[in-house]
């Protein structure tokens, strides 16, 4: 029997007109990171499953239903990553790195969830992320949000997107929160849904972020945080909203935005578009002072971000993408001139130059046609008189000209026409 065909649901092939897109995403990314001191860090697709499923939070949707996790060979609990932030996490510790901080790290790759597809929402999707690591102020918020802003305006997304933010406050403003929101939730227990209910005992700011609409009239009432901020929290949500200000950096306060990982802290934000129905959020991260101490490192506060890959292309125009603005078909006219085309397209790829040899059966027509199928700018043609001149016939698509001229002309008209 012939093995299945086709992908698994969620996944799908990344296509060369979607991967150039996807390349651009990187390279913008990745130059733009690095102009802010960022250096890059690959970690492993699966962690054991500790890594994820203590930090994320039991009870967030990601580690309750959305984890790939599997026993392998020597019975460990591994489990494929669905996020880069607790991942990186690890590494810090488990390579000393925090002798180095603070450190801003750059990553990209394939996260893995177990979610209901849909257009911008697969099970395998790609990220990339920044975590500016032993970074406690709020000005570094405002740094890590504006680095997301760059690229995404560097990616010609401008008018696309919008900033939205809240504060979920520091650890004394949550824990008032969470009893005070216990409390109240507690009365309407019975009215919860069923997943809500669960989570009420063991945590109940995630009902906040429940899709039920009975659930939402329900917290429509509840105690919010904002009343529940100390003034250090709240000083701190000031001080990153002046500091965005002064970078002329525009948001918008989103008292509803909790996100649904369990290690954030202070600041959250998503960059969010309405271009791409339910899947909004196209960057999104905050800050996550207590993630590394909860795995077993020093204090290291830290914030960041990542966004997803699929939904950025999805948004990205085919204008916005770099063309390679010189493509040379050589065109070989006669039977003769075979060996000279074929070492002539290799002379111009070592000038770095994007070439193509077009040979084989059918007429000149026919290989002009396969040359401008191909995308061809210039052409060089050698034939007969060609070869017995030791020139070469050199037209530029674009204008008409064609010119008769030595090796050497000819590849330094094609750079400099
Ligand atoms: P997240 O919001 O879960 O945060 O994911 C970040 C981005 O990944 C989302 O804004 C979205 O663009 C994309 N994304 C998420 N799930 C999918 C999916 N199923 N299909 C396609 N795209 C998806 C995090 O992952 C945090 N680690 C971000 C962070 C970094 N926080 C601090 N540092």
């Amino acid at each position: 029997m012939s093995p299945k065909v086709q992908p698994v649901r969620g996944t799908q092939d990344i296509l060369p007109e979607l991967a150039k897109k996807f390349r651009y995403i990187y390279d913008v990314s990745y130059a733009t990171a690095q102009n802010y001191g960022c250096e890059e860090i690959h970690t492993p697709i699966f962690e054991f499953s500790e890594v994820f499923h203590r930090t994320l939070g039991e009870t967030s949707d990601v580690v309750s239903k959305e984890t790939y996790t599997f026993t392998d060979r020597g019975g460990d609990s591994l489990t494929l990553r669905p996020e880069g932030t607790a991942g990186v996490a690890r590494a810090l510790i488990s390579n000393g790195l925090q002798q180095l901080l603070p450190l801003k790290l750059f990553y990209s790759g394939p996260m893995f969830r177990y979610e209901r597809p849909q257009k911008g929402r697969y099970r395998q999707f790609h990220q990339m992320g920044i975590e500016m690591l032993g970074y406690d102020s709020p000005e570094s918020d405002a740094e890590c949000i504006a680095l997301g802003h760059q690229i995404l305006t560097a990616l010609g997304l401008s008018g696309k997107f919008q900033l939205e933010m809240n504060t979920l406050g520091d650890n004394e403003s949550r824990t008032k929160h969470r009893q005070m929101l216990y409390e109240y939730l507690r009365d309407f227990k019975d009215q919860l849904s069923a997943d809500s209910q669960i989570r009420l005992e063991k945590n109940p700011l995630r009902i906040l972020d429940s899709k039920d609409v009975n659930d939402q009239k329900i917290v429509a009432g509840a105690p919010s945080l904002q009343s529940c901020l100390n003034d250090n929290s709240k000083e701190f949500f000031e001080k990153l909203q002046n500091s965005l200000k002064l970078l002329g950096i525009e948001f918008i306060l989103n008292n509803n935005l909790v996100r649904g990982l369990d290690y954030y802290t202070h600041t959250v934000f998503e960059f969010t578009t309405t271009h791409l129905g339910a899947q909004s959020a196209i960057l999104s991260g905050g800050r996550y002072d207590g993630l590394i101490e909860q795995m077993g490192g020093n204090s290291t506060p830290s914030v960041g971000w990542a966004a997803g890959i699929e939904r950025l292309a999805l948004l990205l125009a085919d204008e916005q993408l770099p063309k390679i603005s010189k493509r040379i078909a050589v065109i070989c006219a006669d039977d003769q001139a075979k060996e000279k085309c074929f070492k002539l397209t290799q002379d111009l790829r070592l000038q770095n130059l994007c070439a193509e040899n077009i040979s084989g059966g059918g007429n000149l027509g026919k290989k002009f046609k396969k040359a401008d199928k191909w995308g061809a700018n210039w052409v060089i043609i050698i034939g007969e008189s060609e070869l017995q001149n030791q020139t070469l016939t050199v037209k530029d698509l674009s204008t008409g000209q064609q010119q008769s001229l030595s090796q050497i002309d000819a590849i330094r008209l094609i750079q400099n026409p």
